[in-house]
């Protein structure tokens, strides 16, 4: 029980990795609050979660929204000690065909809805006067550029200079923001990843999923759980004296 008697919000958190990391949160004893844009689905993983976890619906792009979020947690368990910032979209294009729609609509959520959930959460952290955890996810993706996949690898380096200004900043709170970057996942967003892949390489469904299976060292894509050890190591007492950085789960993809 390495988060026993915690307060975790994991946005994204109503399937795919921000699921599984909501279900081990509750699982090491925390108390979870599964808040994503699909507000059903968020409910329907809190009760199949149990311990206490609790779906809210909040679209990370809004701000009334995601302080409507931080307000009915407080209200409903009291504070907030961890903050999995997880919620992202993906899209890809080469990049003479870009569109400035594609462009905003990621950086809306990657990256404008990551900072400024850090920033509502963190107030909240600096009022209550106890410290928190904030665990942003990046992705290989923020390590290099991919030909097409310009505006998601773009926000994902964001997030990484993200993680760095804001642990250097909120430290002196007893805040530690550190990121995750995960390689190649088999989630929903995989899915939708890879039917796009097949659009521009003219490939099969599931070719590109098998392809970047074949290319982890580990030997075979991430599952979500996968996740949730290096999640669960942030947040816990084991990493206070961590600070700013983002860790590398991906089987071996990128050495940084
Ligand atoms: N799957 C991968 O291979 C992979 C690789 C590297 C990084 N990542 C990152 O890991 C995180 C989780 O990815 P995943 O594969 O589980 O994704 P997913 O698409 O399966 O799940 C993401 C969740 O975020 C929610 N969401 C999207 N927009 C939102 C918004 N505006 N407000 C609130 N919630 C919103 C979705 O409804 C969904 O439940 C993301 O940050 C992603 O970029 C994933």
């Amino acid at each position: 029980m390495k988060l026993a008697g915690k307060i975790a919000v994991v946005t994204g958190g109503a399937r795919g990795i921000g699921r599984a990391i909501a279900e081990r949160y509750a699982a090491e004893g925390a108390r979870v609050a599964v808040a994503d844009r699909l507000a059903e689905e968020a409910k329907s993983t809190a009760a199949a979660i149990g311990h206490g976890a609790f779906g809210i619906g909040v679209d990370v792009t809004s701000q009334d929204e995601i302080d409507a979020m931080v307000a009915a947690i407080v209200a409903e368990a009291g504070g907030i000690d961890i903050l999995v910032n997880n919620a992202a979209l993906f899209d890809l294009a080469p990049i003479l065909e870009i569109t400035r729609e594609s462009y905003r609509r990621i950086f809306a959520v990657n990256v404008e809805g990551l900072l400024f959930t850090l920033q509502a959460v963190a107030r909240q952290m600096v009022t209550q006067g106890r410290g928190g955890r904030i665990i942003n996810f990046a992705s290989q993706a923020g390590r290099r550029g991919e030909a097409l996949v310009g505006v998601y690898c773009a926000s994902k380096a964001a997030v990484i200079s993200l993680t760095q200004s804001a642990g250097l900043d909120l430290i002196r709170h007893r805040i530690n923001v550190n990121a995750i970057a995960p390689g190649v996942v088999d989630t929903p967003m995989w899915d939708a990843v890879d039917a796009l892949f097949a659009k521009y390489e003219h490939l099969p469904l599931g070719e590109k999923k098998r392809q970047v299976g074949r290319a982890v060292p580990y030997g075979r894509m991430g599952t979500p759980a996968d996740l949730t050890g290096m999640a669960v190591f942030l947040a816990s007492a084991d990493a206070e004296y961590i600070v700013a950085q983002t860790y590398n789960v991906d089987g071996g993809n990128w050495m940084s």
